[in-house]
């Protein structure tokens, strides 16, 4: 069988001779016009005269637009319709677009857009959470809370209540290809190419705006140079304006944002204040716990509603809390619309609760690892020896939201990653190094990751295939999800080679097309694989069916005795190539095409009253990452990390082990080097790497274990895999948890930690572990 095997990524070799085709790749038609955005200069305020002349009289520039020159929906919002796509006399943030510069060169229309003169009536800005919530600007009436228990009577009656306050910073998605979109007219409408990861949305915003029903739209996308979540709604500008030119004008239209364009311009990750209040016992149990989220959403709603849901869904992350509170405020200000990044408020969420356990361990004087697992949810059965110190299994265990954890199986992996990892040797060598190190000082930690795998929106829990087996043996399949690099596609690939029992060679997988399969969902919440994979199987059974069906006639033998396997088809007692076999079907007029189908069982959810099974399945893992610091500078490295993740039965081992890779890099990035700052006028003075620093290779741990569990997904999933894009992002809060132990080696006192823990942030930290004002 094709899957479970750690096959190379399909684009393997493009991507590393450069020959994989992105949208700044295609070949332009000669009369391609390009285009550019002229962006808003204040963070808030009316426009009181815009004098375009000059933009207008600069060299190649064909055209400019403001919002008045929209024939119709001047809106590139994935929710709400709060999202002008040109601003419509009052200007939201700096970067907004403001004006549309069509011209013949990618050049002309960049330069050309710097030469608009705009005079606003500036308004107060709203940039920081305390401001925002001093002017009560937030998305929805008030907060929304969530209630398990009864928390504040819980806490009161506890015998030790800490406390804390703590910001955690947003994140550039830099995915390595910018923004970027290609329209070319049609006939009665156009056809899109997209770097997007929801090209049904691309196809839905740019049919609106042009005035057109959505069959008048077409959109393809072959691959993204990674998406990360920024891909989901921040495309649909690019490609909406590219669809209204090629369309109005009848010339191809191409966009592509520079950069510090897409920097300054695009939503990040959202970044959070968490205030929590933990009731506990002696032994460090958490009795009543409520945590209160201050959520920087910037302007416009984009997906800051379904974000701030997920940060609260995984707010017990790996903890059976019984009696707990959640109050989520969703601020509106005027920054960026932050949006969708891995793990989409899950890893905000998370980190409250793992910061929370490293401060309870810090004042009880607990061991930090023995406090988290004293509070884990109890095993699943089956997964692992029985758990002395775990909860009785006969009461059902439920998280804040009142879904059954069913497949809890953190016990077993932490048993296992801290005898991989040494763990018990190396935190006492950590202990002896700072006992005589006074300048350097080491820190280890172990941190669990429970991820919820669905989209809370249920009806995205959907999926659709398109599969052709041709005349000759070779199979073409079209699926909804797109490829960022996850390696979705060769998954998928693997699915359909290992259903028709043939060789992945034979599979063939060409651009994710809205002509193709209709009314996909965003590639997104990890999703991909379940639901595209079971969408294909869907098909591929299909026309096997039908094979089988066939050749049985023609053998005199029933279909139960046909098999595909090893490039053969076994029928009754006789063999014959998977070729022959499919020539001699078409022969028999047998349809060899078929759609699949596949919608996510078993999930509901009601997220006004935060009730319900929100999530199919869960995804786990843990890390242990040791880290070194320089108590005079700040500067800090990881010495080693090793993680045990969960991807119940990998249908690819090696993509499975890059994603967990990779994903925990860029969450190490997020809480430790890369730093987003704004200037007091709203304006981004960290949009290029000169100033916004992701992780290097060398920033990478010494030394490197990741090692798969062997579990398999308990609930019927596609080969019983479980979700991997997302839940390693996670493992990244190891290190931070690393480095707070490490600030509290220096001293007394909390070392409070904030994220991201920039050398300047470590510094701070050792100070006041040390006790300096
Ligand atoms: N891996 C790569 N290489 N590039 C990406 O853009 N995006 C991540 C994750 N892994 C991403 C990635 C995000 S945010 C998600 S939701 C998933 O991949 C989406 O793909 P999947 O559902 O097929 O896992
Ligand atoms: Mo991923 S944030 O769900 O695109």
């Amino acid at each position: 069988m094709s899957v479970a095997k750690p096959l190379p990524h399909d684009s393997g070799p493009l991507h590393v001779s450069g020959r994989a085709r992105y949208i700044d790749d295609v070949p332009l038609p000669a009369n391609t016009l390009h285009l550019a955005f002229g962006l808003a200069t204040v963070a808030h305020g009316e426009i009181a005269s815009m004098d375009l002349s000059a933009v207008r009289a600069a060299p190649g520039v064909v055209a400019v637009w403001t919002a008045e020159d929209l024939p119709f929906a001047n809106d590139v919002s994935p929710s709400v319709h709060d999202e002008p796509m040109l601003a419509t006399g009052t200007v939201h943030y700096v970067g907004q677009p403001v004006f549309l510069v069509i011209a013949e060169s990618h050049l002309q229309a960049r330069k050309a857009a710097r030469l608009g003169r705009i005079d606003y009536r500036e308004r107060p800005a709203i940039l920081t959470v305390d401001q925002a919530l001093a002017a009560d600007s937030r998305f929805e009436d008030g907060p929304v809370i969530w209630e398990k228990g009864a928390a504040e009577a819980a806490i009161a009656a506890a015998p030790h209540v800490i406390e804390g306050r703590f910001d955690m910073g947003g994140q550039e998605h830099f995915y390595l290809e910018g923004q970027a979109a290609f329209a070319l007219p049609a006939e009665g409408g156009v056809v899109v190419q997209s770097s997007t990861q929801h090209p049904t949305e691309i196809q839905h915003k740019v049919a609106e705006a042009l005035g057109l029903s959505m069959n008048a739209v077409r959109v393809e996308c072959r691959r993204m140079g990674g998406g990360f979540g920024g891909k989901e709604s921040q495309g649909n500008a690019l490609a909406v304006s590219c669809g209204l030119v090629a369309h109005l004008t009848g010339r191809p239209a191409k966009m592509r944002y520079d950069r510090d364009d897409d920097m300054v311009i695009t939503g990040k990750r959202h970044d959070f204040r968490i205030e929590y209040r933990a009731g506990v016992d002696e032994t460090g149990r958490i009795l009543g716990i409520s945590f209160r989220h201050l959520v920087r959403c910037g302007w416009s709603q984009d997906l800051s509603l379904p974000v701030a849901d997920r940060a609260m869904l995984h707010a017990d992350n790996a903890y059976l809390l019984e009696n707990v509170r959640i109050e989520s405020h969703r601020l509106k200000t005027n920054t960026q619309s932050a949006t969708a990044y891995r793990g989409f408020g899950g890893p905000q969420g998370m980190l409250g609760i793992e910061r929370a356990m490293d401060h309870i361990a810090h004042e009880l004087g607990l061991d930090p690892l023995a406090l988290r697992r004293a509070n884990y949810y109890a095993e699943a059965p089956g997964a692992s020896p029985p758990d002395p110190q775990s909860i009785s299994t006969t009461k059902k265990q439920t998280t804040p939201y009142h879904m059954e954890v069913e497949d809890f199986i953190l016990h077993a992996i932490t048993d296992r990653l801290e005898a991989a990892s040494d763990f018990a040797a190396r935190k006492a060598a950590v202990a002896t190094w700072n006992a005589g190190n006074a300048i350097l000082k080491k820190g280890i930690a172990l941190t669990p990751v429970k991820f919820g795998i669905s989209f809370t929106l249920t009806h995205l829990n959907q999926a659709g295939a398109l599969v052709h087996v041709y005349q000759d043996g070779s199979i073409h399949l079209n699926h909804g999800g797109t490829e960022m690099g996850q390696g979705l596609f060769r998954k998928v690939a693997q699915v359909a080679a290992s259903s028709f029992g043939v060789d992945i060679a034979t599979v063939a997988i060409t651009a994710t097309d809205t002509g193709k399969v209709p009314n996909t969902s965003a590639t997104a919440a990890s999703s991909g694989s379940d639901l595209n994979g079971m969408a294909v199987k869907a098909a591929c059974d299909t026309i096997r069916g039908r094979m089988a069906e066939f050749l049985a006639r023609e053998h005199q033998t029933i279909p139960a005795k046909v098999h595909f396997e090893n490039g053969r088809v076994f029928v009754g007692g006789d063999e014959i190539g998977f070729a022959e076999a499919v020539a001699r079907c078409y022969e028999g007029r047998v349809s060899l095409s078929s759609t699949g189908f596949y919608a996510t069982p078993k999930v509901s959810w009601d997220r006004k009253a935060g009730r319900g099974r929100a999530f199919y399945y869960f995804a786990y893992g843990a890390a242990v990452s040791e880290v070194v610091i320089d108590t005079l500078t700040g500067e800090n490295r990881i010495l080693r990390t090793d993680i045990l993740h969960d991807c119940g039965a990998s249908l690819n081992p090696a993509i499975d082990i890059g994603q967990i890779e990779g994903g925990f890099v860029q969450g190490a990035g997020w809480l430790t080097t890369e730093e987003l700052v704004w200037d007091d006028r709203g304006r981004l003075r960290t949009h290029a790497p000169s100033t916004y620093k992701i992780p290097a290779c060398s920033d990478r741990p010494r030394i490197f274990n990741v090692t798969l569990w062997d579990g398999e997904n308990r609930e019927e999933t596609i080969y019983r895999s479980k979700a991997v894009g997302e839940p390693p992002f996670m493992h990244g809060i190891s290190v931070f948890s690393a480095l707070g132990a490490a600030c509290a080696a220096c001293g007394p006192h909390f070392p409070d930690l904030q994220a991201p823990a920039t050398a300047e942030a470590v510094l701070a930290a050792v100070k006041r572990a040390r006790g300096a004002a």
